[in-house]
């Protein structure tokens, strides 16, 4: 079965992150991003993907901040009422209920109740004539420890980060599961006698 190019976000499960910003007059803002990567790993750079008009992205330009929170299931209703198209001047942590959370790099607060706060800096944007690409870095991360080891590493079944599937006429929220397999990295490298093949 084919499907319209268009349709391309229904291939994609993809994240649900909340931005935090500030505008340069100091007014809070909050706004849910699924357009957001980590850029290769091991690295320290993000990006986000915006339309061109997002009072985030103007905050993001004035400045060069912004905070990527990692919402947990249970913030389905505040995530979308942070969707809403509220005008600059209106405080996003008081319309979703959400209450700040300092950060210790950058000025924008993060979100309380949030699983992760990776506060970022404006490193570049690649403006395009619709949208921006936003190239951030992460400058101070900080994670919930009821839900991360002492090394990092997420207990997600339990932390349920927000996830989601676009469609046509709205989304539906996802969160991920483990499939009882996992792998290590080690195994997309192939050992001297695997790389020339079978013996001839
Ligand atoms: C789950 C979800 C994901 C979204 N992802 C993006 C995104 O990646 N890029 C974008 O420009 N808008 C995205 N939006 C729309 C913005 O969140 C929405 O337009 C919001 O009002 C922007 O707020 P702002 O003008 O305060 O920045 C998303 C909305 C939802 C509900």
């Amino acid at each position: 079965m084919k499907l319209k190019p268009s349709k391309r976000e229904q291939i994609f499960p993809l994240p649900v992150a909340l931005i935090s910003t500030v505008s340069g007059e100091g007014v809070r803002n909050i706004a849910p991003w699924s357009n957001v990567t980590p850029i290769l790993r091991p690295l320290e750079e993000v990006m986000l993907a915006s339309w061109i008009k997002r009072d985030t992205l103007t905050n993001i330009r004035e400045t060069g901040e912004f905070v990527i929170n990692i919402p947990p299931v249970g913030m389905e209703k505040a995530v979308m009422v942070c969707s809403r198209n509220y005008p600059p001047e209106v405080d996003e942590y008081e319309m979703a209920g959400l209450k700040a959370r300092l950060s210790e790099v950058v000025r924008a607060p993060g979100i309380e109740g949030c699983l992760a706060w990776a506060e970022c800096t404006l490193v570049e944007e690649v403006l395009r004539e619709k949208f921006s690409l936003i190239i951030g870095k992460v400058v101070n991360l900080e994670v919930d420890e009821n839900f991360f080891d002492e090394e990092g590493k997420m207990d997600f079944e339990n932390a349920k980060p927000l996830s989601c599937i676009l469609g046509a006429t709205g989304l539906t929220f996802t969160y991920p599961k483990n499939t009882g397999i996992s792998a290590s990295y080690s195994e997309m490298f192939l050992k001297e006698k695997e790389a020339s093949g079978p013996e001839p």
